[in-house]
């Protein structure tokens, strides 16, 4: 053990001495009562990370003394943010560490509600505990539940403090009761990290607003038009119906003129500025003040927009991954047990740089959430096994977040190539599925409405909660076999599941959402829409469309998590030779889980000789029968099948 004596960090770490303002900052947590166990366990963290922060910060920001200052402040902040956590998370920071990988099991699964739609506030969260354990989850989502401007806060995505909770859904301690309350049910806490942007009524923008210089320095402000013109020739436009481009006029502080300041997404929310080193510190301290609430993991938004630079498209550029490493850090040292996960809905190739345990060690699975609606439009299940077979891949010890649809827009955001390939022409393909999802299509059974339909650049996105998406308002006949295909693809592909919660009794579509204050120009508010009591009530009633979804989600879930082989994110697709059949193999020990999912309006048929490389028969473990693969195998319309065979490479005896 480290001798408490002389207060010493064992080694330097690569990448520059450890400022020794660190030294100090732990000694000083030393002197408040510190066992001799967790004064050796926080300076082998330190010994472990610090040198990797000083590196990341240093290519960031460049080596001198203005970076080391910041280095010096940053290891206060640590020392005194671990000191400050409470005894339980110390506790759990030393568990995960010894199971870095408890997030990856099949027993994981993840829902995600907003606190004031879903349950009233905080106190409503907690009495739908049991209901949640019913379900199965292991993993909340609340949506964002911060201080926001009233009415006009992008669902709270436009934080005006990260250290209060939106008083109308409780306090911060209630959150933090929460957290304990969901932990001690096995329920992890997940909250959203806002960290590109603030609105324009978080006080570091009211302050740059009145014209306070360091304030000013958070942010991007211009006096005219020449920067935000030139950085607007390489920028795409993300929220075009609320303002075109990336920037908002703002009154100059003596409210005579005008100046211009960074908004990617709506104009109250002022993107921060990370080229300043203080911006990183003043969120690392909120970061840390979220994570000694409770809080398990954070899903850091929108961080493909974090770093700008003139003439790149100011998306996923490498001081974003860097400081991304650097917050991941920052958690290391002094908040282990909370790992991040990544929203970047983005090209796929930039989604998978996001992904690593020294990054985000979870992500979104923005392609295979946009091909599974792709292929239940098509009927086509190729491209959707093309990204399996390629795009799945991830670095050990991380996971996909795979999902049917989430709070936000559908985006086809998979790679032009890849549909080229397959001799899809990229554009016409988003064109038709745009089409398809509103309802401009002869046929359809799906009931989206256009987000961000920008006739100019010809971009467009889909709203709709799964139920109208999948035929369930059309009244078509597939409707409730395809939400459950679309769950039983994302529950089996390994990786945290999450349930858009809702979703699971066959909610529809909210169009009076769109009526309702502050939401006017976003059509997202369809698929956010408000408890849905009557269908809940209906859950266990088999003759009605929730019940028959839930239970059939409900033997999904449980099945599942009995089933060890679709834990982690291990996955082998399966040739077919059928377009209609989306398969992929999740090998286990000495045994492997197929699945089968038709996505055809019609039966589809595997031959024997394709399966001539499995044992004769399997287990079908959502049927609980067996099954005799020697005659090849049907799989009836929109179906799906997991069966279980013993370990790979056996042949028909
Ligand atoms: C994320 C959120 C989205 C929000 C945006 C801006 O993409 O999911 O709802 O509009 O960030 O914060
Ligand atoms: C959010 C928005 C989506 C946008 C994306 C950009 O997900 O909802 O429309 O394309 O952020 O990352």
């Amino acid at each position: 053990m480290t001798s408490r004596r002389g207060a010493r960090l064992e080694s330097t770490p690569p990448g520059g001495a450890v400022p020794s303002a660190a030294v100090d900052a732990v000694a000083a947590a030393r002197m408040l009562g510190t066992t001799d166990e967790q004064w050796a366990t926080v300076l082998g963290r330190f010994d472990r990370h610090f040198g990797r922060l000083v590196h990341l910060l240093e290519e960031v920001y460049g080596p001198g003394e203005a970076t080391t200052r910041e280095l010096a402040l940053l290891a206060e902040l640590l020392a005194t943010s671990w000191q400050e956590r409470p005894a339980d998370l110390h506790a759990l920071d030393a568990a995960r560490e010894a199971d870095p990988t408890w997030f990856m099991s099949q027993r994981m699964l993840g829902g995600v509600l907003y606190v004031d739609r879903y349950a009233g506030d905080l106190e409503g969260v907690r009495r739908q505990i049991p209901y949640l354990e019913e379900l199965g989850l292991t993993y909340l989502h609340l949506m964002p539940l911060f201080e926001a401007p009233e009415e006009n806060s992008d669902g709270g995505y436009a934080v005006s403090s990260y250290r209060a909770v939106d008083p109308s859904l409780g306090t911060m301690a209630e959150l933090r009761d929460l957290a304990a309350e969901l932990r001690a049910h096995g329920i992890a806490l997940v909250v959203d990290f806002i960290f590109n942007h603030t609105s324009d009524e978080h006080a570091w923008a009211q302050a740059a607003r009145a014209g306070d210089p360091e304030h000013e320095a958070f942010y991007w402000f211009f006096p005219d038009r020449t920067m935000p013109d030139a950085y607007e020739r390489t920028v795409r436009e993300i929220f075009p119906d609320d303002h075109p481009g990336s920037f908002v006029p703002v009154p100059t502080p003596d409210g005579l003129g005008e100046r211009w300041v960074w908004a990617t997404f709506h104009s109250f929310q002022w993107d921060l500025n990370y080229a300043n080193p203080a911006v990183f510190r003043a969120m690392a301290a909120e970061m840390l003040f979220l994570a000694n609430q409770g809080v398990d993991i954070l899903r850091m938004d929108a961080v493909a927009f974090i770093w700008k630079q003139l003439g790149t498209s100011c998306e996923s550029l490498p001081q974003a991954h860097l400081l991304l490493q650097a917050f991941n850090a920052v958690c290391r040292i002094a908040a282990p047990a909370v790992l991040f996960k990544s929203e970047a809905i983005v090209h796929p190739d930039e989604v998978i740089e996001y992904i690593s345990v020294d990054e985000c060690q979870l992500s979104y699975d923005p392609l295979k959430m946009a091909l599974v609606w792709s292929a239940l439009a098509t009927r086509d299940g190729r491209l959707l096994q093309q990204a399996l077979e390629r795009r799945h891949a991830l670095p050990a010890g991380t996971s996909w977040v795979g999902y049917v649809r989430s709070h936000d827009d559908i985006g086809w955001t998979f790679a032009d190539e890849d549909a080229a390939e397959l001799g899809i022409d990229a554009a016409a393909h988003r064109r038709f599925l745009n089409r398809f999802y509103v309802d401009r299509f002869p046929g359809s059974f799906a009931r989206g409405v256009p987000f961000q339909d920008n006739p100019r650049t010809g971009d467009c996105r889909i709203a709709g909660t799964t139920a109208s998406l999948a035929g369930l308002e059309a009244g078509d006949a597939g409707a409730v076999d395809r939400i459950v295909l679309a769950h039983a693809i994302v529950l089996s592909t390994g990786g945290m599941p999450l349930l858009y919660l809702g979703d699971e009794v066959g909610q529809l579509n909210d169009y009076g959402a769109l009526d309702e204050p502050g939401h006017g120009e976003d059509s997202r508010w369809v698929n956010r829409p408000r408890y849905p009591a009557t269908r809940y009530a209906q859950r266990t009633d088999p003759s009605t469309d929730a019940g028959r979804i839930f239970a059939r989600l409900r033997h999904l879930v449980e099945v599942r998590r009995r089933t060890p082989e679709l834990a982690g994110n291990d996955l082998i697709t399966f040739d077919t030779h059928n377009p209609h059949l989306v398969a992929y193999q999740r090998p286990g020990p000495g045994t492997l889980v197929l699945v089968v999912a038709n996505v055809a309006d019609d039966p589809q048929h595997v031959d024997a000789t394709t399966l001539s490389g499995l044992p004769a028969s399997a287990e079908d473990l959502l049927a609980g029968d067996v099954v005799d693969l020697r005659g090849g195998l049907t799989v009836p319309a929109h179906g799906v099948v997991w069966l279980r065979v013993a370990g790979g490479g056996g042949t028909h005896e």
